[in-house]
């Protein structure tokens, strides 16, 4: 595989890239067993519907609340209504888990000499929380929110700020998404690109092509090297 050159910071993608999603229904023993795989994945998919419809609509919500009003439709299509089992999935997406080899592989980029940072549609709070419960504190440069911007990927406003954030241009950044549309945007935006398909969704039909496609972070450092930034 060609490696990328010229990457000065490593940008992350925060829900299915970094954190595990499924791991707050995972912990929640509420769940019926059959319900659980459906239910995640509703309400992922809402979670995400709602960022983009918001965004096309211009009637911004902060991520904290599109969380919680996608995980409200996907609880009445299961017939889950529970204001306590509503509040228990809220707090464990707070506390999510990391996927396992993230702490490794950003230990390795930062060694390599890379800057390392989130860039999300979380709220800063949601992302500090679950950096702090994954056991990432202190492995991030920074920790980019859209809510500055008040508008959700895929809105260019959103890589443009992490443009400004770490003063660099878009060729110098490798962006690493698990998200296909995400990546794909990245891509459009003139970021490099690092598609990391852990759910082997099919290539996207949307301008932008990933320079790479992983199935696991762990892939990263050997396809970045070392930071030449001097
Ligand atoms: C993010 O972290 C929602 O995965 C998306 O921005």
């Amino acid at each position: 595989m060609k490696m990328l050159k010229g990457i000065r910071a490593c940008v992350f993608d925060a829900y299915g890239t970094i954190f595990d999603f499924a791991t707050a229904t995972a912990r929640c023993p509420d769940i019926p067993d059959d319900k659980r795989a459906a239910l995640t994945a509703l309400w992922r998919d809402k979670q995400l519907q709602y960022t983009w419809l918001r965004s096309l609509q211009g009637c911004h919500a902060d991520f904290e609340q599109v969380t919680a009003d996608a995980l409200d439709f996907a609880l009445e299509s299961f017939s889950l209504e529970n204001p306590a089992l509503r509040e228990r999935l809220l707090a464990l997406y707070r506390t999510l888990q990391a996927f396992p080899e993230v702490a490794d592989t950003l230990r390795q980029l930062r060694e390599a000499g890379f800057a390392t940072a989130i860039l999300s549609n979380g709220t800063p709070l949601m992302l500090q929380s679950a950096v702090r419960a994954s056991g990432l504190e202190g492995l991030f440069d920074a920790v980019l929110s859209a809510e500055a911007v008040q508008v959700f990927k895929t809105h260019p406003r959103v890589y443009e700020y992490a443009l400004q954030q770490l003063g660099l241009k878009a060729e110098q950044i490798s962006f690493q998404s698990s998200n296909g549309w995400d990546a794909y945007a990245a891509s459009a935006f003139g970021m490099r690109v690092i598609w990391c398909n852990r759910y082997d969704q099919r290539p996207e039909r949307l301008p932008g092509a990933p320079d790479h496609v992983i199935r696991s972070l762990s892939e990263l450092p050997r396809l970045l090297g070392r930071c030449d930034a001097g």
